[in-house]
């Protein structure tokens, strides 16, 4: 059977032979263009689509009288026992001139009101809600304008965000403190870093640009909003769902490289049954 003519069960096994390393070698290819969108990309190329894309964040603050009135009622009500009826202090800091993206930060996390003066301030379910808490922010901000490097409310459009840039940044800049998975961790003197899995995107970017407690604050020359964007798209993704749900953990490379991952396993682990099979008929 070797020197004539292969029969025809030999010849599909020849098939299947040569068929096989093709498949493999198509899928993956097929991975490496989908799993690697931003490695491959280079630097200059990924700079100038970012130069082409809307802001990757806005900041604003509320301001209309409406907004500041009943901030102000909200205010006194609920804030001005510890930190003064114009804010300017008492057991609790001066908060004038702090910046809009501050007050929210601290409102808008439950952080505030505080209940108990002397231990630090965590995370709980806010006492406002979104527009009691915008009013609250727009009293504060009316009183003094914002100190150099203090921002506005930050709205980050994640859309052009780098997953792999986040990833880094947030490796570099702030695993130290919050760990690598951000599930926090304790700090020196009683004070921890709080978990990430509960923060909002802006939530993210308010700490990240005014520092709460003892985080330290990121300015635009330590990150740029885009960077911060990209951090921002990372904390969102991959660490608040780090199970991606019914796919296996290929480093989170996507549904698209995942379901060709399954095809070359899958079909080709049928196409080697089938090769086996062939080979001991
Ligand atoms: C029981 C006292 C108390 C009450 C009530 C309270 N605070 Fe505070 N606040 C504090 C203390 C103490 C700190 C410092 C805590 C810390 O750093 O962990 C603080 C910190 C803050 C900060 C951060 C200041 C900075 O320098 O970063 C903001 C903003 C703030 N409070 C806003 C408010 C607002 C707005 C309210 C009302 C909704 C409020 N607080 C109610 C005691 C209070
Ligand atoms: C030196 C340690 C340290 C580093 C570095 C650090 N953080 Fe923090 N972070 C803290 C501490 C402490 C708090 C809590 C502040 C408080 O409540 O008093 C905090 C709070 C936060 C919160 C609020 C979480 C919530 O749900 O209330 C977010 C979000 C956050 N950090 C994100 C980051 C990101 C993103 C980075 C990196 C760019 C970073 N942090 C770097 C120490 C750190």
């Amino acid at each position: 059977m070797s020197s004539a003519a292969p029969s025809a069960p030999a010849r599909r096994r020849l098939r299947l032979a040569t068929a096989l390393p093709g498949l493999v070698v198509v899928a993956a290819a097929l991975i490496g263009l989908f799993a690697s969108p931003s490695a491959a990309r280079s630097d200059t190329a990924s700079q100038a689509l970012r130069m082409d894309a809307t802001a990757p964040i806005t900041y604003s603050a509320p301001s209309s009288p409406q907004q500041i009135a009943a901030g102000d009622v909200l205010f006194q009500q609920n804030c001005a026992s510890c930190h003064g009826a114009d804010a300017s202090g008492g057991v609790g800091p001066n908060l004038r001139g702090l910046g809009a993206a501050t007050i929210d930060f601290w409102v808008s996390t439950g952080r505030m009101p505080l209940a108990n003066a002397a231990v630090q301030a965590v995370r709980k379910p806010p006492r406002f809600n979104r527009q009691q808490t915008l009013d609250i922010v727009a009293y504060v901000n009316s009183l003094q304008p914002p100190a150099p490097g203090r921002v506005g409310i930050p709205t980050v459009d994640t859309a052009g965000a780098n997953l792999a840039e986040g990833q880094s940044l947030f490796v570099l800049n702030c695993a130290a403190c919050h760990t690598i998975t951000g599930s926090g961790d304790a700090l020196a003197n009683n004070f921890s870093a709080p978990t990430l899995h509960k923060a909002t995107a802006t939530q993210v970017a308010e700490a990240i640009r005014t520092g709460p407690g003892n985080m330290p604050w990121f300015g635009p020359n330590e990150l740029t909003d885009q960077q911060v964007a990209d951090i921002v798209a990372y904390v969102k993704g991959p660490i608040q769902h780090p199970d991606n749900a019914g796919g296996v953990g290929l480093g989170g490379i996507g549904p698209v490289a995942e379901g060709f991952v399954g095809l070359l396993v899958g079909v080709g682990g049928i196409m080697l049954i089938a090769y086996w099979q062939g080979e001991r008929a």
